[in-house]
């Protein structure tokens, strides 16, 4: 399985705060069966900054140590970009990093009211060639009143991944009931771990996948973590 959300990267953000964690969290993933992991470090968030080329220098230094621990995980660049308005503007001068930098997908995580603007901005993004991959809508609380705004960012074009801790439950009753009414309504492409930590969110996806093959079936709730997250970081259409 391929996990295209994932905190991994060590003391970069609120995720794993030393190596050692880093590291146990990988032997976690490597048990349930993750073999690429893209570490998206928060950015433009309010508290963390995270630029293209630390990350970038990060990745190569964290696989490094993997290889030596024996761990047969392969990490991958990208970010977990929070909605900005001059990232469009950013995006153009090559400041933004892409997953696996490739410049064609982006993770975005977008803020509680979204206005036409924004929706305007992330129409722009298509434009310049990027798909913007909607972050965890079942986790926002302006997704979960306002479901037709989501169907219309699909409808042309983003992407959509959700947590899979809110599938099994652990983000509460509000979250689990969005997720499963966006499975059922085929709104959602990719299932993601987010993953900050070895106990408080761990980097599994198995158990999201169980329940969520209950909904949309088996072979389609493997897609969502194994051929689409594929394409996506190989950059082709998912
Ligand atoms: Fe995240």
């Amino acid at each position: 399985m391929i996990d295209i959300h994932s905190h991994i990267l060590p003391g970069v953000d609120d995720g794993a705060k030393t190596l050692e964690e880093s590291i146990a969290m990988c032997k976690i993933a490597e048990a349930d069966g993750i073999t690429t992991i893209v570490a998206t470090p928060h950015s433009m968030n309010g508290l963390y900054i995270n630029k293209k080329e630390t990350v970038c220098r990060k990745v190569i230094e964290f696989n490094q140590i993997l290889k030596k621990e024996k761990i047969n995980i392969n990490i991958l660049p990208g970010l977990d970009l929070h909605f900005y308005p001059e990232l469009l503007f950013h995006l153009k001068n090559g400041k933004i990093l892409t997953l696996n930098n490739r410049g064609c997908y982006l993770i975005v995580e977008f803020p509680e009211v979204i206005s036409p603007h924004i929706e305007s901005i992330c129409f722009n993004l298509q434009i310049q060639g990027v798909i913007p991959i909607i972050s965890h809508p079942e986790r926002n609380y302006f997704f979960r009143k306002n479901l037709q705004v989501l169907q219309g960012f699909v409808d042309r074009g983003a992407l959509v991944q959700v947590t899979a801790m809110s599938i099994t439950g652990g983000f509460g009753k509000e979250a689990e009931k969005a997720v499963k009414n966006f499975l059922k309504k085929n709104l959602v492409h990719i299932i993601a771990t987010d993953a900050h930590s070895v106990n408080r969110r761990p980097p599994l996806l198995s158990p999201a996948v169980k329940v969520a093959a209950e909904i949309v079936g088996e072979k389609q709730a493997w897609a969502m973590v194994t051929t689409i997250p594929e394409r996506i970081i190989n950059q082709k259409r998912a």
